[in-house]
């Protein structure tokens, strides 16, 4: 049984004060259902340590929104999984669609992040997901089998029992486009048999996949009703408390 997982990407936004509050506002209005859903908010790196300092009390994970794959040394500007780990980080979003898209990483880059994440004791979250272009020119398959294969590539079935694969088509990210709870549920099948093929039955069934794009209150309930839809992965919404406690509500 995949328990309901929902968590709130915050990119490049809050600051020292509403970083703290919104977390804090998460974890009360949150508290009466987090056991049956698992939540995880997803600040700005340097707003990291305050977060993890606001939701000690609660049953709420807290993530990076990116990790560098060596541990340590030479790397200026980089963070790693052992120093997000050490801050109390649970999770690491590897490959978001912005960091594919705006900043340019390859699946190559995102393989080694996915990687580094588990050794440096981190829950990955893989992040995978098709342009508007290549929807319409039906390569949606293709492009997620691709970037799932190689995201995860070299890694055995104990490793990927860390990982949660998030479906973000890029055409629904901060559009107000939600794919259709139909389409949302077609590529979640798709990247569960996937993973059935890559690995074994077992982790098919137990692997997390989550949905982002434009998940709003209005529409959580409609896509976690699809069979595959094991989550959703909420950028937007996220950072307004009480629509992020209406999707985990939702999720519950
Ligand atoms: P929006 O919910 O703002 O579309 O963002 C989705 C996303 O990218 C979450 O990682």
């Amino acid at each position: 049984m995949r328990k309901p997982f929902v968590a709130g990407n915050w990119k490049m936004n809050t600051d020292s004060h509403t970083s703290v509050s919104l977390a804090e506002a998460v974890a009360s209005g949150s508290s009466d259902i987090a056991e049956q859903v698992h939540i995880a908010v997803i600040p700005p790196f340097v707003y990291i340590p305050a977060v993890v300092k606001a939701v000690s009390n609660a049953r709420i994970a807290v993530g990076a929104q990116d990790v560098y794959y060596e541990q340590k040394g030479a790397f200026t500007g980089e963070i790693s999984s052992s120093m997000l780990k050490d801050i109390g980080c649970t999770y690491a979003l590897c490959g978001h669609s912005e960091r594919r898209h705006v900043i340019g990483e390859t699946d190559e880059l995102v393989n080694k992040k996915v990687g580094a994440a588990i050794s440096g004791g981190l829950l990955p979250i893989l992040c995978v997901g098709e342009l508007i272009e290549q929807r319409k020119a039906s390569q949606t398959e293709q492009v997620v089998t691709k970037q799932i294969k190689n995201g995860l590539q070299g890694l055995s079935a104990g490793k990927v029992s860390a990982v949660t694969i998030a479906y973000e088509p890029v055409w629904a990210i901060g559009t107000g486009l939600t794919a259709t709870p139909q389409q949302a549920q077609e590529v979640h099948a798709l990247i569960r048999k996937l993973i059935g093929e890559m690995y074994d039955s077992q982790l098919a069934g137990e692997i997390r996949i989550l949905y982002g794009g434009s998940v709003k209150p209005s529409n959580a309930a409609e896509l976690m009703a699809q069979a595959d839809i094991d989550g959703l992965l909420v950028g937007g919404a996220s950072l307004k408390a009480d629509d992020f406690v209406s999707i985990i509500q939702a999720a519950a």
